[in-house]
C-alpha cells in the first residue's frame, strides 16, 4: 500500500535508513532495539521504520549508512505508454500535494536543530581527544601474553585489495537546469521559500530502461520550483530531496544528516567498512568480562566498534605490521578508549597468548591472493583457525570475515564438529552435507577432507556486499576442547 503522508505528530515519524547488501538485517534489529522502532520493513538495500524523531537515539544506529526522513514511499509505478504522459504521471506521484512536504519540512528543521548542537558537542570532544593523542603515542602491552614476541619469522600475509574499503557508490545525480530560475516563485510554501535544494535521484529496474536519473531530477526538480518557489544549487543546498524509484518501491526522503551514519567521527584511519565491523562485533555475544581477540587488527576497526558499544570489555588487538599498530593505538585514543584496548605486535600463525585464555575472536582474513609466502590464503587458513581454536575457551565465539571463496573452501574441506543442538548450527552443517553431496555426484570435484576442527561448530553465515567485492560474514563456537 501506498505511504503518502508522513506522520510529523511530534510522538513518531516515518524513516528509513539505507543499508549496505546483506546488513538490512543487523539494521532491522538495531532499529527496533535501539530506537524502539515499530512498523520494520526491509527491502532491497532499505530498512523502513516508524519511531520517535529523537536524534539522540536514532544516531546510535551503527549498521545503516544514511538515515532519512521518509516523505512518500508508493509501490512499484505501473508507467503509462508516451514519454510525456509518463513523466507527468512520475512527476504526481512524487511531488503530490504541498501539505506533505510542508509537514515533513517542519520536522526535518526540528531535527537538524537537534544534530547541529549533537555535532557542536561531538566536534569540542574530538578537539580534545587529539589534544591528549598527541601527547602520547606508545604501544601497550598484554597481560595475556605468554612470551616476550617480536615479529620473528612470520608469515606476511597481503593487505586486502582496496575495493574492501570502498564504500557503495550511491550513483547520485543531481538536478540541474538552470532555465528553472526563470519560472516565477510561488508562495504557497512563503515562510520556506528562500529554500535551497537539490535532487538526488537513483532509478534502477525497469524504470532506468525509460528515463535517465538526470532526466526524472530535473522533472522533479522544476515541479518543487513551481510549487514552493526553492531555489535550485548542486553545490551546497540547504536541503537534498533523495529520489529512489526501482521495481520494488518508489521513495521521497530527506536525508537528516550530512554525514551517512556510516562515518564515525571518531576513527581518523579508516580500515574496514565500520557497518560490517559492526555488524561482526553484534554476532561475538560480547558482555561484560569478555576477552575479545583481533589477531590481525590492523587500523583497529572492529575493536573500536565493539570498545565504543562495550566500554567495559578487555580487547586485544595484534597485527605482524608496526605501522597498521601504531594507526590502531592512535584510533583507540582519538575515541577515548584507550583504557579497554590492548595491543600487540605478532603473528596470526604464533599468537602468543595463552591457550583457552581468549572468549572471543573477531577478525577480517586478508583476500588477497599473493603472500609473503610461499603458502597461499587456503593453504594458510588452517593455520590460522588452528590458533584460533587454541586461543578460545570452550564456549568461546570465532566471528570471521572471508572471501567468497575462501568461505567455501572451508566448508569443503573443514571437519567441523557435527552437534545436532541448534537450529543455526544445523544450517550450515546442512550446507556441508549439501557440499559434500555435490562433491561426492561429481567425481572430478571430489576433494579429501584434510583439516579437521573438531571442537568448532558452525553457527551462522551471512553474505554481505563489500562494494564490489561480496564476502561472508563467518561464526563458530568452540564446544569442546581439540
Ligand atoms: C584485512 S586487514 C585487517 C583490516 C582491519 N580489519 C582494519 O579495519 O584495519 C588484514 C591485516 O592482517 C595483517 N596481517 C597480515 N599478516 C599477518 C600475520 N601473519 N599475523 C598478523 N597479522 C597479519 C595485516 O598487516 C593487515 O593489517
Amino acid at each position: 500500500m501506498a505511504e503518502t503522508k508522513v506522520d510529523c505528530s511530534p510522538k513518531r515519524a516515518r524513516f528509513f535508513c539505507t543499508a549496505g547488501r546483506g546488513l538490512e538485517r543487523f539494521v532491522t534489529e538495531e532499529v527496533t532495539r535501539k530506537a524502539s522502532a515499530v512498523d520494520v520493513e526491509a527491502m532491497s538495500g532499505k530498512v523502513f521504520f516508524t519511531a520517535e524523531p529523537d536524534m539522540y537515539r536514532l544516531r546510535q544506529i551503527k549498521s545503516g549508512e544514511r538515515l532519512f526522513l521518509l516523505l512518500r514511499k508508493e509501490p512499484p509505478l505501473s508507467v503509462p505508454k508516451g514519454k510525456g504522459n509518463a513523466l507527468s504521471m512520475l512527476r504526481e506521484t512524487m511531488v503530490g500535494e504541498s501539505k506533505v512536504w510542508i509537514s515533513a519540512l517542519d520536522l526535518w528543521q526540528n531535527l537538524q536543530e537537534t544534530v547541529q548542537h549533537m555535532n557542536d558537542v561531538q566536534n569540542d570532544q574530538i578537539k580534545a581527544s587529539k589534544r591528549k593523542l598527541e601527547n602520547d603515542s606508545a604501544l601497550y602491552t598484554s597481560k595475556l601474553c605468554k612470551k616476550e614476541h617480536g615479529a620473528g619469522e612470520v608469515c606476511i600475509l597481503d593487505e586486502h585489495t582496496s575495493d574492501k574499503f570502498l564504500t557503495q557508490s550511491e550513483n547520485q545525480c543531481f538536478f540541474n537546469d538552470e532555465q528553472t530560475n526563470n519560472i516565477p516563485p510561488k508562495t504557497l510554501f512563503s515562510a520556506k521559500s528562500m529554500f535551497t535544494f537539490r535532487v538526488s535521484c537513483r532509478c534502477t529496474g525497469a524504470i532506468a530502461k525509460l528515463f535517465t536519473a538526470q532526466e526524472l531530477g530535473r522533472v522533479i526538480g522544476k515541479a518543487l520550483v513551481r510549487q514552493f518557489g526553492w531555489k535550485p544549487d548542486l553545490r551546497k543546498p540547504i536541503l537534498e530531496v533523495f529520489v529512489h524509484i526501482n521495481d520494488l518501491y518508489s521513495v521521497v526522503g530527506f536525508p537528516i544528516m550530512r554525514q551517512p551514519l556510516a562515518n564515525r567521527a571518531y576513527i581518523q584511519s579508516t580500515g574496514l567498512r565500520s557497518t560490517t565491523a559492526w555488524a561482526m562485533v553484534t554476532l561475538a555475544e560480547i558482555s561484560a568480562k569478555t576477552i575479545v581477540l583481533d589477531p590481525m587488527c590492523g587500523v583497529g576497526t572492529i575493536l573500536l566498534e565493539a570498545a565504543k558499544e562495550w566500554p567495559h570489555v578487555h580487547f586485544l588487538g595484534m597485527d605482524i605490521n608496526a605501522s597498521q599498530l601504531k594507526n590502531a593505538v592512535d584510533n583507540v585514543k582519538a575515541a577515548g578508549v584507550e583504557g579497554s584496548v590492548e595491543f600487540l605486535k605478532g603473528s596470526v600463525l604464533d599468537l602468543p597468548i595463552l591457550s583457552e585464555s581468549i572468549d572471543v575472536v573477531i577478525s577480517d582474513i586478508p583476500f588477497g591472493k599473493k603472500f609473503a609466502s610461499s603458502k597461499n590464503m587456503k593453504e594458510l587458513l588452517p593455520e590460522i583457525l588452528c590458533e584460533m581454536e587454541r586461543v578460545v575457551r570452550i564456549g568461546g565465539i570465532i566471528v570471521l570475515l572471508l572471501s567468497q571463496s575462501l568461505h567455501h573452501h572451508l566448508k569443503a574441506h573443514f571437519q567441523f564438529k557435527d552437534v545436532k543442538n541448534g537450529s543455526t548450527a544445523r544450517t550450515e552443517n546442512d550446507l556441508l552435507q549439501k557440499d559434500k553431496n555435490e562433491m561426492a555426484s561429481n567425481k572430478k570435484d571430489i576433494v579429501m577432507k584434510t583439516d579437521y576442527f573438531e571442537s568448532l561448530v558452525p553457527i551462522e553465515a551471512h553474505p554481505v556486499s563489500l562494494g564490489v567485492t561480496e564476502a561472508i560474514i563467518f561464526k563458530c563456537k568452540k564446544l569442546s576442547n581439540p
